[in-house]
């Protein structure tokens, strides 16, 4: 949705407003060029004209990402089209091809049925059907939540309240966690509880940190990791896990990350670029980047550039843009990641140690605003995502589901959508996506999905006015 508004913003924006750039092509955005080069031949709206419709998915000269660049370059001058390779250049061609595949997903999504819901509120999809029960409420995001022994759902609300929710009674407020910086996308983010909570009582937090750092004259700040008790309903024993250098911060208001993960006494967590998308793969900096400690803040020996000269010895993977999920399969124990990309380019990656996610120098996105960011999807020594999402559907968190009340469901990873408000559920097969669907969609932006100690699903949804619900998905006959 956030797309068409943007596409349609800038198509109105390029009719009233000629560019004032000296360059012939005007600004270079993705809407202008389409219309001002294409749009004669291929329609407005890419259904057709004197030319042939570019959504309708009958690819003439190949349906490749590679092959539609290619027609757009060399054109087709015997049938009246000239190529554009040199007067757009890659950059911009890609970007045309990300637009081409958006506004034909969007056709494609829009002549389908939408999913209905029936008088008794269940929602339908391909091997289960469910309702939603509703489980919790709080007057801001809530960023994440987990489950304590006793059956309490303790939650973070972004801007900065920590939360246990027992059911059928008032939630009550943890007080005396740390100060957090209130920029933008950040705030009170990730929390989840030591996998051998009940012998330890561990808490583990993320959150937007700012110390007095300066960025450009402007306050800057960066994700930290604490880990404390809950006594009562204070916050207690406080240890801090990671808490970058201050010349690192940055005054960006985006992509803080984080989620958590434990395996085997280690903690895994992510940082995203914080709006300095080329610090992403710099490996003296915290930003877009995938840690690994112990789970008590030491460094392991064992991370991958422990001995690079100017690294930091926590990062454990590079070049991520905006990790906002993190989880372990439970089948093979491999870690996976959703990145909220660019436009166009929203990823779910399989990470491993010491390897490069590629991004801002491979992408499958461009900019939001419809400028390129670079025409390579690929190249040696960077990773490819094992799925991406044009349009974006805005990834925020993940989980594998592993309760038993949905058995189809058994060992697939489930991915909740911020603007798209889109439940999505991929199988996984031998380390490869094999199939993704949409199970539920238009209640809410969805920000996180955990597994409940019930067997069920729970999911974070927020509403237009920004307030959270936390609810349960409950098995419905189909
Ligand atoms: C003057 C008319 C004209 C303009 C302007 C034009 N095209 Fe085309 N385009 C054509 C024709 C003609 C074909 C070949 C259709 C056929 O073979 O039936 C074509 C084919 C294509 C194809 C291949 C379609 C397929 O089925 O494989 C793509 C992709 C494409 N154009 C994209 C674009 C883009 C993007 C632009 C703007 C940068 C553009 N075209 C501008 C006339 C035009």
């Amino acid at each position: 949705m956030k797309n068409l508004r943007i596409a349609f913003a800038f198509s109105t924006l390029a009719l009233v407003a000629p560019s004032h750039s000296q360059n012939r092509i005007g600004t270079g955005m993705v809407d202008e060029l389409y219309q001002q080069y294409c749009a004669s031949c291929h329609g407005q709206d890419l259904a057709g004209g004197s030319s042939v419709s570019l959504i309708d998915e009958d690819w003439k000269y190949g349906s490749s990402n590679a092959e539609i660049a290619r027609a757009i370059r060399d054109g087709f001058p015997d049938l009246g089209m000239i190529g554009f390779g040199d007067s757009l250049g890659d950059e911009r061609i890609r970007s045309l091809v990300i637009y081409i595949r958006e506004k034909a997903a969007l056709a494609k999504s829009a002549s389908r049925t939408p999913r209905q819901v029936s008088s008794e509120g269940v929602f339908t999809s391909s091997l289960h059907s469910f309702s939603l029960e509703k489980v919790g409420q709080a007057a801001g995001i809530i960023w994440s939540m987990d489950f304590m022994p006793d059956g309490g759902i303790i939650a973070t609300q972004r801007d900065g309240k920590l939360w246990i929710f027992q059911e059928g009674e008032q939630p009550e407020q943890i007080t005396g966690i740390p100060e957090i910086w209130q920029r933008g996308q950040g705030g009170l983010l990730e929390v989840a509880l030591h996998p051998d909570y009940a012998e330890n009582q561990w808490v583990y937090l993320s959150y937007s940190e700012s110390v007095g750092g300066k960025e450009r004259g402007r306050t800057a700040g960066m994700t930290a990791v604490v880990r404390g008790r809950v006594h009562g309903n204070k916050w207690v024993d406080q240890e801090n896990l990671f808490n970058a250098p201050v010349e690192t911060h940055t005054s960006a208001g985006t992509h803080f990350g984080s989620r958590f993960v434990f395996k085997d006494g280690y903690l895994y967590f992510a940082i995203g670029d914080r709006g300095r998308q080329n610090q992403a793969q710099d490996l003296s900096l915290p930003n877009g980047k995938i840690h690994r400690l112990h789970d008590d803040g030491r460094i392991p020996a064992d991370n991958p550039f422990v001995d690079k000269e100017d690294a930091m010895p926590s990062i454990w993977s590079y070049g991520h843009r905006n990790p906002q999920g993190l989880d372990l399969n439970p089948a093979t124990g491999e870690l996976w990641e959703t990145e909220h990309g660019p436009r166009g380019g929203d990823e779910t990656n399989l990470i491993h140690k010491g390897l490069n996610y590629g991004w801002p120098e491979i992408t499958y996105g461009m900019n939001y605003n419809g400028l390129p960011i670079t025409d390579r999807t690929e190249a040696e020594g960077m990773e490819q995502p094992k799925h991406y999402w044009v349009p974006s559907i805005s990834v925020c968190g993940i989980d594998f589901y592993e309760g038993d009340l949905f058995p189809s469901w058994k060992g697939d990873l489930f991915v909740t959508g911020l603007a798209s408000q889109q439940l999505h559920r991929l199988r996984i097969e031998n380390g490869e996506v094999t199939s993704d669907e949409i199970v539920l969609k238009g209640v809410g932006r969805l920000r996180d999905i955990a597994n409940g100690p019930d067997g069920s699903l729970y999911l974070s949804v927020e509403d237009a006015s920004r307030h959270g619900t936390i609810y349960r998905l409950r098995p419905a006959k189909n």
